[in-house]
């Protein structure tokens, strides 16, 4: 069966075709980096009259690339929230549409499935076994999930403010870096002491499974105001480490509290290099198996939709009607 995938739920439009048999046929990512940079960030507007010119050029273009009729696809997947409304409507009126004409399925993919599964996509290591945990960071979410088959996740905690890449954007941003600002303050701390500042691990001195990052941001900020630019690469360091001792604090909770063996770490930020060598040494330490999506499908694109689609479309999901939801929860899959 071959799916095509559509994303359009933030600032990258991205297409791919993923056949059940072969894995990936052919996967576009357009990036809207250059239209919103001279705003410091997403312009939701913009990102919608920018999906709607994009997506079929990029559909057009994935054909090609795998030599595939349109004839030969057999159902459409594409992100239905959570993420920009308008974007979102973008992607799910073109997946709609061409379901339609073609009288193949469409099916609406939770964004953080997407993402979620995307791990399963690295053709390097065996799968992770259920149950198992997730690592969720992006741009606007943080969770960590309990995944006990697929679409059957349980959210275990989640962010109560920012989410891990938004303050890594926020902190890049007072820093002047320009945005996309998370990528650009990883670049700066590899250059950077860590141990230069002494930083707090937010809610690791207490139970639970939530997360905290404002309070960690408000000290940045005034770090960044009291010392010279000179000190920007330091105190970059040392956020970023206070940012991925904190995941890796909780993630070993989420581990022993669920007793599973596998953890799944996902979303733009699973991108960042530190984050990867820290949690891969841990695994020697601590004895779990860690599993990533290979690095370019980290960030936003269209091939993790189509396999999350290709997966739920195995189990007998489909559905006819446009509908998309900003907000959408994790563990209420079916419900909306
Ligand atoms: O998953 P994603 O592409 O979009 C959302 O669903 O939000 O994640 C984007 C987020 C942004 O906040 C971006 O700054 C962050 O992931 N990000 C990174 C890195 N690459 C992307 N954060 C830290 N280090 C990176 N290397
Ligand atoms: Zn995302």
């Amino acid at each position: 069966m071959i799916v095509l995938g559509i994303e359009s739920s933030c600032d990258e439009t991205g297409v791919a075709l993923f056949d059940t048999q072969h894995g990936e046929l052919a996967h576009r990512v357009y990036s809207q980096i250059d239209l919103h940079r001279q705003y410091g960030g997403v312009v939701p507007e913009l990102a919608s009259r920018d999906h709607i010119n994009r997506a079929i050029p990029l559909i057009d273009g994935v054909l090609a690339d795998a030599d595939c009729d349109k004839s030969a696809v057999d159902a459409i997947a594409y992100t239905a929230g959570p993420g920009l409304l308008g974007a979102l409507l973008c992607g799910a009126s073109v997946a709609q549409s061409l379901a339609f004409s073609l009288g193949i399925p469409s099916i609406r993919i939770h964004h953080m499935e997407g993402h979620l599964l995307a791990a399963l996509l690295d053709e390097d290591n065996p799968p992770p076994a259920f149950p198992f945990v997730a690592l969720l960071v992006s741009g606007g979410h943080t969770m960590l999930v309990l995944v006990k088959a697929i679409g059957d996740y349980e959210v275990l905690g989640s962010t109560l403010d920012d989410a891990v890449g938004e303050a890594f954007d926020k902190t890049a941003k007072l820093m002047g870096l320009p945005y996309p600002g998370g990528p650009e303050l990883a670049k700066l701390a590899d250059v950077g002491d860590a141990e230069a500042f002494t930083l707090p691990r937010p809610m690791t001195n207490r139970p639970g499974l939530d997360f905290s990052f404002s309070g960690l941001k408000t000290q940045v900020r005034l770090l960044i105001e009291a010392e010279p630019d000179s000190r920007h690469a330091d105190i970059a360091a040392s956020f970023q480490k206070a940012v991925i001792d904190t995941l890796l604090i909780k993630c070993r909770r989420a581990l022993k509290a669920t007793d599973a063996k596998h953890l799944v770490i996902s979303g733009g930020v699973s991108a960042n290099r530190y984050l990867r060598q820290q949690f891969d040494s841990a695994t020697r330490k601590y004895g779990f198996k860690l599993h990533l999506p290979p690095m370019s499908l980290c960030t936003d694109n269209g091939l993790m939709i189509a396999h999350a689609g290709a997966l739920r479309i195995a189990q007998g999901k489909r559905d006819y009607t446009i509908d998309c939801t900003s907000r959408w929860v994790l563990d209420e899959l079916e419900t909306v």
